[in-house]
């Protein structure tokens, strides 16, 4: 028999490999991409910057920038006959399955992107681009409408809001969802970032480890919380019954959507930022109603289990007031984490070491074979 090991299940506390691209103070409630706390980022640069500090791991000059905003924007379109097979999807398919099959359709018509390597970045790009048009052209589709030409001069954001909506946004729109692009798009070794570096570390390529990331992304347990904190809300209809409500969820031991972190021990600093995100922009659209019930939850919540907010707290309220619907919230999510897992990869190209933990085998090991004739 194998000698007994410890099996840290889950991977929990296991540390997997360096990365320089995130670090997360679960104590101090702090998170930093290469060097620079999340707080500074969501008040000052943009999700295009962030995704250049993330691939190369450095703020971009303005030059570079510039330069970065154009190729994202030249790389925005669809291959038609990628946009073919979106219009062959059922209109009440999954946009997660969606997203996830056409990712892998652009690998066939795009072998030189997919070559893994330096090069990659490429394709990091590519992907990061068309991610918008993917959603926003499935979105329009299964509504029976075409999808739109892309608009250069707009930002990741405003097209992602115009392609999705069909609308443009406004300033304050395109920035909220800006914001939220940049405290999404990237987590350490969360789940579907760890399933992407997994498929790297095999040699494989870029679109087959986002490929397999969006897959990962897609469970309950890892995207999706917003979506629920929004039905909850619904279910709590005006903040007088969230008391009652949030207290009877927790008397039969139900989980509260959104609270609660396995990293974070305080507040989560992204939860910080949307929270007064969702308060700006139900101002300026003269709806506070999900802001004033997510408040009211919190308080019973804090003080009935002591735990706090995690990003998916209010994040569902701002899309919601941006007129993104409920099922597009996890591929938005994917529309941001697009550039970490792409960063990831690339990391993992420099650095490659085959993902391979064992497992402790608990089966027999002296079982007679006997041939099916003679087993009845
Ligand atoms: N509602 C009610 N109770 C909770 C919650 C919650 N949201 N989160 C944790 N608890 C309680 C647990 O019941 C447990 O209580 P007990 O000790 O009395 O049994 C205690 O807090 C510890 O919970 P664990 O499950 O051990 O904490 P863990 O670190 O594993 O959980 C998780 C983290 C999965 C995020 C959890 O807090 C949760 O289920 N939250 C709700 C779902 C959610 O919001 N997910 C989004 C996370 S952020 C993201 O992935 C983008």
């Amino acid at each position: 028999m194998p000698e007994p090991q410890d099996v840290q299940r889950g991977l929990e506390d296991v540390v997997a490999l360096e990365s320089r691209i995130c670090y997360i103070d679960g104590k101090g409630g702090r998170l930093i991409y290469d060097g620079y706390d999340i707080r500074d980022l969501a008040a000052h640069s943009t999700f295009e910057e962030v995704a250049y500090l993330l691939w190369y791991g450095q703020l971009p000059t303005t030059n570079q920038l510039d330069e970065l905003r154009k190729r994202l924007a030249s790389l925005r379109e669809l291959p038609a006959p990628v946009l073919r097979i979106l219009a062959e999807m059922p209109k009440e398919a999954l946009p997660m399955d969606v997203l996830r099959t056409a990712v892998s359709a652009l690998a066939v018509f795009e072998p030189d992107e997919t070559k893994p390597g330096e090069a990659s970045i490429g394709g990091a790009q590519r992907l990061t681009a068309v991610l918008p048009t993917i959603l926003g052209s499935f979105h329009r589709l299964r509504q029976g409408l075409s999808p739109l030409v892309q608009r250069p001069e707009l930002s990741h954001a405003a097209w992602l809001l115009r392609a999705i909506r069909g609308t443009d946004a406004n300033q304050l729109e395109a920035r909220a969802l800006d914001v939220a692009l940049i405290l999404h798009a990237d987590h350490e070794l969360n789940a579907s970032t760890f399933a992407a570096r997994v498929t790297a570390s095999t040699l494989s390529d870029l679109y087959s480890s986002v490929t397999s990331a969006i897959g990962t992304l897609k469970g309950p347990l890892h995207g999706g919380a917003n979506e629920r904190v929004m039905e909850l809300l619904e279910e709590i209809g005006t903040p007088d019954r969230a008391e009652e409500v949030v207290r009877a969820k927790l008397a039969r031991h139900e989980r509260i959507m959104g609270f609660g972190h396995r990293v974070y021990k305080v507040e989560d600093p992204r939860a910080t930022i949307l929270r007064d995100w969702s308060k700006k922009v139900g101002e300026a659209k003269g709806n506070l109603r999900y802001y004033d019930l997510l408040r009211q939850v919190e308080g019973v919540v804090h003080r009935e289990k002591g735990l706090y907010p995690n990003v998916d707290l209010y994040s569902g309220s701002v899309y919601t007031l941006l007129g993104i619907p409920k099922d597009l919230f996890t591929p938005v999510f994917a529309v941001s984490r697009v550039a970490g897992w792409t960063a990831h990869v690339l990391e993992e190209y420099q650095d490659l070491r085959l993902i391979r933990p064992t497992a402790r085998y608990v089966g027999p090991v002296d079982l007679v074979y006997r041939p099916i004739a003679e087993r009845g």
